[in-house]
């Protein structure tokens, strides 16, 4: 019996200093990892964490290929920015290894489409870390909602907003690795997923059409590097029921703002309403630096050096189903359940690549607005995937 994973990590940038150090190193879930082996092209952050891992310099590589080619391995962590997912992915799935991305699952329908594929044919496990479906409020919001306690679902908005720091390449340290980033991926990539993946995983409905607004005031006047993006995207999503969401993500407001990410979200419904409060988490510090909302259910810094919390349980919880299948110990319903395309992100992934579609199509105001366009969800998937992949995905 395997206790222990040979895990290969690929791309080592923010996503790693801000939460997978922690799963690595200091969590509950350390003793199921054995980290073998870095790649990625940034020698900085490449040598970062080989340091942190004590991994020899034969263990630090500038690609993937070499990493997959050269190191016995049983995962991958396939920690790339959104568009670079894919590739890593199928060449590890091909290579009879598992693999665990950051949300959200691709860039496009059509990598996410080809990600899911891969891991129904290969029979090995894709897990896709949307570590809100951990948030203790997500997860009861959820089950309280199934249970009819609230009636129908009606209408929805949740908000998402960054400061601006995290956006901004002038600002030092800069929070990305990738310079571009910013400008390569949108609050819609970075922000928009994580809160249609929580609202979906509540209602469990399909969403059918989106329409999204933009806005571009600060990032453009930024100095002396300016990002051509957005500061801040309302995405409308409609459902089949007619129900719909408004999904408003942003990452330029003031350095100042009580915590990295400001958020919340309300659900409307028939019979009753549930206010997720996800913006008061439990902690409120005054302190010479400022007020800040600490929030310890996402990452608690235990004072035995351990780290705890949902951004450490929901991916843990991926490597042990990943262990849990090595060793034969996950049943053929819990796998095919583990490649749903609910599971694996697809609805996100359409809703992402709609809103990213209707902003590009849409109007530009000399305000600096964006005026979106209407998205038609069954049309873009059979645009991108043809009529047969459409209706396994349930777009007839
Ligand atoms: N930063 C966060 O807090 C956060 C949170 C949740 C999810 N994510 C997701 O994590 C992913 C990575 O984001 P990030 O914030 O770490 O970005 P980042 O730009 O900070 O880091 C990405 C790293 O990948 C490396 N890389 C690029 N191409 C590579 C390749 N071919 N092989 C190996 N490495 C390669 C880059 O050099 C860089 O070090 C994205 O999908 C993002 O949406 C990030």
């Amino acid at each position: 019996m395997k206790s222990k994973l040979r895990l290969g990590i690929i791309g080592a940038g923010s996503v790693v200093r801000e939460i997978y150090q922690y799963l690595y190193f200091r969590s509950d879930y350390s003793p199921l990892l054995e980290i073998c082996a870095v790649a990625d092209p940034n020698e900085a952050y490449r040598d970062w964490f080989g340091d942190l891992a004590g991994l020899p310099p034969a263990r630090r590589f500038a690609d993937y290929q070499t990493l997959l080619a050269q190191v016995e391995l049983d995962a991958v962590q396939v920690n790339t920015p959104d568009h670079l997912h894919c590739a890593p992915t199928l060449a590890a799935l091909q290579a009879g290894l598992d693999v665990v991305v950051p949300k959200p699952t691709a860039a496009t329908l059509k990598d996410c489409h080809a990600m899911i594929q891969a891991a129904q044919q290969t029979g090995r496990f894709l897990g896709v870390d949307f570590h809100k479906r951990d948030d203790p409020r997500i997860k009861e919001a959820e089950a309280r909602f199934q249970s009819g306690r609230y009636g129908t679902f009606q209408a929805a908005v949740f908000y998402m907003v960054d400061r601006l720091c995290i956006a901004n390449p002038n600002h030092s340290p800069r929070f990305f690795a990738s310079p571009d980033f910013a400008e390569k991926n949108t609050p819609a990539s970075f922000l928009t997923v994580h809160m249609a993946d929580a609202l979906m995983k509540i209602i469990n409905l399909v969403p059918v059409q989106v329409r999204a607004l933009g806005y571009a005031h600060k990032l453009p006047a930024l100095e002396p590097i300016a990002v051509r993006g957005y500061d801040l995207v309302d995405t409308e999503v409609l459902f089949h029921t007619g129900a719909v969401a408004h999904i408003i993500t942003g990452w330029a407001i003031p350095d100042t703002a009580w915590a990295n990410t400001v958020q919340s979200g309300r659900l409307i419904c028939s019979d009753g309403l549930i206010d997720l409060a996800l913006d008061m988490p439990g902690l409120r510090e005054i302190h010479a630096d400022g007020i800040f909302e600490v929030n310890p259910l996402f990452k608690n810094f235990e004072k035995d050096g351990r780290v705890t919390g949902y951004g450490i349980s929901g991916p843990g919880r991926l490597y042990r189903q990943i262990l849990d299948l090595r060793n034969q110990r996950m049943s053929e319903a819990d796998q095919r359940e583990s490649r749903s395309p609910l599971v694996l992100g697809f609805h996100t992934a359409l809703v992402l690549e709609a809103a990213e579609k209707s902003l590009a199509a849409g109007q530009r105001l000399d305000s600096g607005a964006t005026l979106g366009t209407t998205i038609d969800l069954r049309q873009l998937v059979v645009a991108e995937l043809g009529a047969a992949a459409a209706r396994d995905y349930g777009y007839t």
